[in-house]
Formats: C-alpha cells, sequence, structure tokens
C-alpha cells in the first residue's frame, strides 16, 4: 500500500496551481508538511477569499472550512478531509438562540443599538443573524478592531459566542464592565431580564458577552502560569486571547497562533518562551526552533483538529468524494458573508 504522504504529494504534483491546500496551526505536523499555506484563521480566512484554485482543501475544524466555503467563488470546490471535525465552542452559540438574545437585549436596552460581534468559531447560521443584524465577524487576531468598529456602528456589543476572547478584549477596550448573557437561562427569565441579566446590569456596559468557552484553553489556570515561572525564572508567557481573563491578566501578552508564532521567532536563539494554547502548534515549533526553549504551560490538545490525518487528507485527495465537499444554503452563505467582509474590510 502506498504511503499517504507520497499519495499526498503525487496528486499535488499533478494537479498544481488546480489545488491550494489550507492548514491551520493546531494541525498534527504530517498534515502541516502537506500545506500551501500554513496560518491562523484570519490569515486562512483571507487566503481562501483570494485563493484561485479549482479546489481548495481545508485542514482545520468545520467552522473554517465553512468561512472558506462563503469566502470562495461559486466555481471553486472546498473541501476537508473530515468534514465531522467540529468545534463545541461554535456550537454553544446556536442561531436561533442568538435571534432571540438580539430581540430580548434590544426590549431591555430600549434606544441603544446593538451590534453583534460573531467570532469565527461560529456556524454559518448563526453568523447570518449576525450579518442580517447589521454586525460583524472577528477572529482572535482582529477582535480589538472588530469590537471597535462595531462600537462605532451602535451603542451596545454582543460579543458571541467566546465569553473569554469577548472580554479580554473588552479589558483591552477599558470596559471593566462586561455582562454575560447565559443563552440557557433565557428561557426561564422572568419579566425585566433576559439571558440571566437585568436593565441595571447593562446600562453601563458597552459590551455584552455570551457564556461559551474553549476547553482547551479554558484548562489553563492562574496556578499554572505562577509555577512555570519560579521553575523558569525569566521565561516570557504567552497565551492565546480564548484562555481565561485571570489567565491573560498574569501572562506577558496574548494573541492569535499567529501572533505566538510571531513572539516565539521574535524571542532569538536562547530565550525560554512558555505558550498556553493547543500542544500541537507548540510541539512543532520546539521542533523546528531548537536554538530555545519552547514550553507548554500545560499539555491541552484539540480532539477536533486531530481528526484530520494525513491518511484522511490522501484518501480525499484520491477521490474527492461528495461527503467531503462543503456546501451552505445560498441565502445562509449570503448573509454570513457580509459579517465576514465587514471583517475582511478592517484595517
Ligand atoms: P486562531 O484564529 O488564533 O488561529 O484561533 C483559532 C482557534 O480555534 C483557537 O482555538
Ligand atoms: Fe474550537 Fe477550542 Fe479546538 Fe479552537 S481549540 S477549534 S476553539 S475546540
Amino acid at each position: 500500500m502506498e504511503a499517504p504522504l507520497d499519495i499526498i504529494r503525487a496528486v499535488r504534483q499533478q494537479m498544481g496551481s488546480e489545488l491550494v491546500i489550507l492548514t491551520h496551526h493546531y494541525q498534527r505536523p504530517d498534515v502541516v508538511s502537506c500545506g500551501d499555506f500554513l496560518g491562523d484563521s484570519f490569515v486562512l480566512a483571507r487566503e481562501a477569499a483570494r485563493s484561485k484554485a479549482r479546489v481548495i482543501v481545508f485542514c482545520g475544524v468545520h467552522f473554517m472550512g465553512e468561512a472558506a466555503r462563503i469566502l470562495a467563488r461559486p466555481d471553486q470546490e472546498v473541501y476537508m478531509p473530515d468534514p465531522g471535525a467540529g468545534c463545541p465552542m461554535a456550537d454553544m452559540a446556536d442561531s436561533d438562540d442568538v435571534a432571540v438574545a438580539l430581540e430580548r437585549l434590544a426590549d431591555l436596552a430600549p434606544g441603544r443599538r446593538i451590534v453583534p460581534v460573531a467570532y469565527i468559531n461560529s456556524s454559518a447560521a448563526t453568523k447570518a443573524i449576525v450579518g442580517r443584524a447589521g454586525g460583524l465577524c472577528c477572529t482572535s487576531s482582529n477582535a480589538r478592531a472588530a469590537v471597535v468598529e462595531a462600537l462605532r456602528l451602535g451603542d451596545l456589543v454582543l460579543f458571541l459566542p467566546d465569553e473569554f476572547l469577548g472580554t479580554n478584549t473588552a479589558h483591552l477596550l477599558g470596559q471593566p464592565v462586561v455582562p454575560v448573557y447565559d443563552p440557557h437561562a433565557a428561557a426561564n427569565s422572568p419579566a425585566g431580564a433576559c439571558g440571566g441579566l437585568r436593565k441595571a446590569d447593562i446600562d453601563g456596559a458597552r459590551v455584552i458577552v455570551w457564556k461559551g468557552y474553549c476547553h482547551v484553553h479554558t484548562w489553563f489556570s492562574p496556578d499554572m502560569v505562577t509555577a512555570v515561572r519560579s521553575k523558569h525564572p525569566g521565561c516570557r508567557v504567552v497565551v492565546h486571547p480564548e484562555c481565561r481573563p485571570e489567565v491573560v491578566a498574569l501572562a506577558d501578552g496574548s494573541g492569535s497562533t499567529a501572533w505566538l508564532v510571531d513572539e516565539v521567532l521574535r524571542a532569538g536563539p536562547g530565550s525560554t518562551t512558555v505558550i498556553g494554547t493547543e500542544i500541537n502548534l507548540i510541539q512543532r515549533l520546539a521542533r523546528e526552533l531548537p536554538d530555545r526553549t519552547i514550553l507548554p504551560l500545560a499539555s491541552s490538545l484539540c480532539p477536533n483538529m486531530y481528526r484530520t490525518t494525513s491518511t484522511r487528507l490522501a484518501r480525499l485527495l484520491q477521490g474527492f468524494p461528495a461527503q467531503n465537499r462543503l456546501s451552505v444554503d445560498p441565502s445562509v452563505a449570503a448573509d454570513a458573508r457580509l459579517a465576514l467582509d465587514r471583517m475582511l474590510a478592517l484595517a
């Protein structure tokens, strides 16, 4: 039986510029080695929007492939080696719940225009609700710019689905009060309240965050930062902004996966960098840069990213089966695209 990497190499050679393979920083090393572009969610979404290839293969999780499908031209085909690789955080903001939240919050904040900001880690249906409401998408690399833009467009931002990226971003913008909207409390809210919030809770706020999280990043604790600093004096600790605010506050900096990679490159030979994010990115950097010390804050793996293997990628490239092809309902895609395009237009 031919080895997966040989199959992938042969198909890439045969298809040439007709095929582009996009890989996220959390992918397994053998999958990363097969990609044309490696990046964070923003870089890969932008690449999908720019690509001229007839076939785009996305090695990441479903919301990333779906965003690529929405941004690509209709005559391009978008595939994933495992379309079942989801993101639990994206599933935490159901589109119907988001529509209800926008309606109820409008009642709770009369006279204030609410502009939703959807983290790219959300479904196409949720992005469509946000696009229709005049809102925009963001990734971890432009969340700050997106919230600034939303505040320019309106008075109050509903940031979803990540409570912690939303809260960390609001803190960066000098907003200390960040109420949390809990979609599970929405159904049982008494009159004059919604999602566990009352009018008084949101009166002084500019940003409301949705109660959602990424288990890969909420695993990191302030104690872990303290422990690593005493074990490696002088180390630099950098984390992804999906971490809890208490962890971000103790770290030396936070940013997207691409920013974390850049930080390690900037730190230079002989440096020690401790990173709070998914383990595959950290292990790959440590292997590629043996002249510096690169350590995980703790080992935390995204099981969904891990579902994409070189064997699955090879199987996809051998026949491009219909079940691996992504499609989004055209009316949903059109509204979701509004939100994605507003993000791509950010400076
Ligand atoms: P980035 O946009 O920073 O790559 O993050 C994506 C993600 O899913 C982090 O958990
Ligand atoms: Fe989703 Fe977290 Fe995995 Fe990122 S690391 S894809 S947010 S589950």
